[in-house]
């Protein structure tokens, strides 16, 4: 557990060793000498070993031997000595060995299944990490999405609406009291550009799909305006930005036209939440902060914190080596980060937040250090809660992707090659399954499959783009955990069947080295989602579940289950299962993913 996840209960384990270790060390020191750190802190340096065998905690000692006076492996085998001398009663560690500076222990795998399995069966181990978190309660909105209207949706709107849902998931299951909020990109040059080349060239939409026709359709108008030169493009110019003006004052035949396509977008836009099942608490517009971007920048300068540079008003930032930022140009417009201001400032006014969380590409880094900084100048204290969560692109196994090289995709192709795969894979189903099951699993294997590849590479790398390991079955994708999922189902059915029951109070016969490795996984599973969560970094526990998953593949194939003749064994065995596929079934579901039943 790391420093970001301190306010969070500790499981009674690491904690156990935290406390015993402090006791130890405090009798280990000089006369009069303290030590600095707490047996909290102990707990959280406690590591994974990178090697099972070795044990299941790895402790380093380096960080000791300022307070004992002692070398680093001396306070390990002193720590060693202690924990296993006899008559130490029935705590949770029972080995120790030292490895150079390193203590590491082992501890009782029975004692680990009681304190998982049950709670895990009866529902309440999914609540304890809720319960254990001191900031609970605490309101953190959480901004993703915000597609611009009158452009494609494109497979990086997808890693982000991907990040942010699993995000806003995380928070929530830590306990958060979380709002999950967009903001559309309704205004701008680029809209004006293409109501621009929809007027002048009197286009005709097509019946349906037309969200996405706008995009294509801005993609020429870019090309046509790029073609102009001189006098041409001086007035192609000047009436774009007098169709700016007609939007942003509200009148005029082209607004009416602007509120018409705009609608198209923000339709397929909401469609396609609906099929990633990805709510929002609040939607917030573009076009609504103009007039408040224009009061911001007003009272502000007055206010003497914003200033006049050349005509433009601004913030001078340089003593922050974040330059100048502009918030009012020459001409009376604002800007984008002005809008940002506006917006920010509603978000801590009517939503009395305490963090605010912003899921934009890395491309936009520069943007958000000025916003917070000017925030902060502006006298918000809320500035210190504000946190951008920025992304790595998606590239194409060939390189980067350009709606200009034809080579862009857009999510609706990605989504539709997914299928198209996917339907070819259940087609052996056919015969067995309706077909609105087959599409319902096509769908939530397709969701599944794009969003854990989504997910599962850590935010700030860029992820390369392949669609064959994505919906592999046998790999570190989507399919295969959901697959594991699938799988547990129909064990469950068939023991079921067999009137076979999970029994909770045999938990203590999982003794197999592979049930242990399964169950440290499981118990595992909180402080990893704390982790993820604190660390905006649902990667994590995508990983996580690859491990867990592997685990239980590989307990599936070395012990038998339904086969095995001591029916303890066989219950504890179903009990195990059950937990697993419960605790699989709830981390997918952080990482908005829903997997089928049967498969
Ligand atoms: N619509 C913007 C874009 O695509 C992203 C908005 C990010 N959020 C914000 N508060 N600035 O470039």
């Amino acid at each position: 557990m790391s420093q970001a996840t301190a306010h969070y209960r500790l499981d009674p384990c690491r904690q156990e060793i935290g406390e015993r270790i402090h006791a130890e060390l405090s009798k280990a020191l000089p006369a009069g000498a303290a030590l600095s750190l707490s047996a909290a802190d102990v707990s959280r340096l406690l590591e994974q070993p990178p090697d099972g065998k070795l044990g299941d905690y790895a402790l380093p000692c380096f960080r000791f031997a300022k307070d004992t006076k002692k070398k680093p492996q001396e306070v390990a085998e002193l720590l060693a000595a202690a924990l296993t001398a006899p008559g130490q009663g029935q705590g949770w560690v029972n080995g120790a060995t030292v490895a150079s500076a390193f203590l590491n222990l082992t501890v009782d795998k029975a004692k680990m299944a009681a304190a998982a399995l049950p709670a895990i069966l009866d529902g309440s181990y999914f609540r304890q990490l809720a319960a254990g978190n001191a900031q609970a309660s605490r309101r953190v909105m959480i901004e993703f999405s915000q597609p611009n209207t009158h452009k494609e949706f494109h497979v990086g709107h997808g890693r982000n609406v991907s990040l942010g849902n699993a995000v806003v998931r995380l928070f929530r299951y830590a306990g958060y009291d979380v709002l999950g909020a967009n903001y559309f990109g309704d205004d701008g040059t680029h809209i004006s550009t293409v109501l621009w080349h929809y007027t002048e060239n009197q286009l005709e939409a097509p019946a349906h799909k037309r969200g996405e026709w706008l995009g294509s359709v801005y993609v020429k108008a870019k090309a046509a305006l790029g073609a102009l030169e001189g006098e041409a493009k001086a007035a192609a110019l000047a009436k774009i930005s007098a169709i700016h003006r007609q939007i942003e004052t509200k009148t005029g035949p082209v607004y009416d036209l602007w509120r018409k396509t705009r609608q198209w977008s923000l339709d397929e836009f909401e469609e396609l939440y609906k099929w990633l099942d990805v709510p929002f608490d609040v939607r917030f517009y573009e076009s609504e902060e103009t007039d408040e971007a224009q009061r911001i920048v007003d009272e502000f300068q007055q206010k003497g914190v914003f200033a006049l540079d050349d005509g433009a008003i601004g913030v001078d930032l340089k003593a922050f080596k974040l330059g100048f930022c502009i918030l009012r140009k020459r001409d009376g417009n604002t800007l984008y980060a002005t809008k940002d201001l506006a917006l920010a400032r509603k978000k801590f006014a009517n939503y009395k937040i305490d963090r605010s969380v912003y899921v934009v590409a890395d491309e936009q880094n520069h943007h958000f250090k000025q916003v917070f900084k000017v925030l902060d100048l502006m006298g918000f204290a809320q500035a210190k809660g504000c946190y951008h969560l920025s992304y790595g692109m998606v590239v194409l196994p060939e390189g980067k992707m350009s709606s200009r090289d034809g080579n862009a995709v857009s999510f609706l192709q990605l989504r539709d090659m997914v299928l198209e795969e996917l339907t070819k894979i259940l087609a052996k189903y056919a015969a067995e399954w309706t077909p609105a099951e087959l599409a319902d699993t096509a769908h939530r294997l397709g969701d599944g499959a794009i969003k854990y590849g989504m997910i599962s590479t850590d935010p700030a790398k860029e992820i390369v783009f392949n669609i064959a390991d994505w919906l592999a079955f046998d790999g570190n994708s989507g399919p295969y955990l959901m697959y594991g999922y699938a799988r547990t189902q129909s064990i469950l059915r068939k023991a079921a069947e067999a009137k076979l029951a999970a029994d909770p109070a045999a938990v203590a016969s999982l003794t197999h080295p592979a049930e242990a490795e399964l169950i440290r996984y499981l118990y595992d599973f909180n402080q990893v989602a704390a982790s993820a969560a604190e660390l905006y970094k649902p990667s994590q526990l995508a990983t996580h579940l690859f491990y867990t998953t592997k685990a239980f593949n590989r307990f599936y194939a070395e012990v038998p289950v339904l086969k095995g003749d001591d029916a303890a064994q066989r219950g504890a065995r179903l009990a195990l299962i059950e937990a697993y596929s419960k605790v699989l079934k709830t981390g997918l579901g952080l990482l908005g993913i829903r997997p089928p039943e049967r498969m």
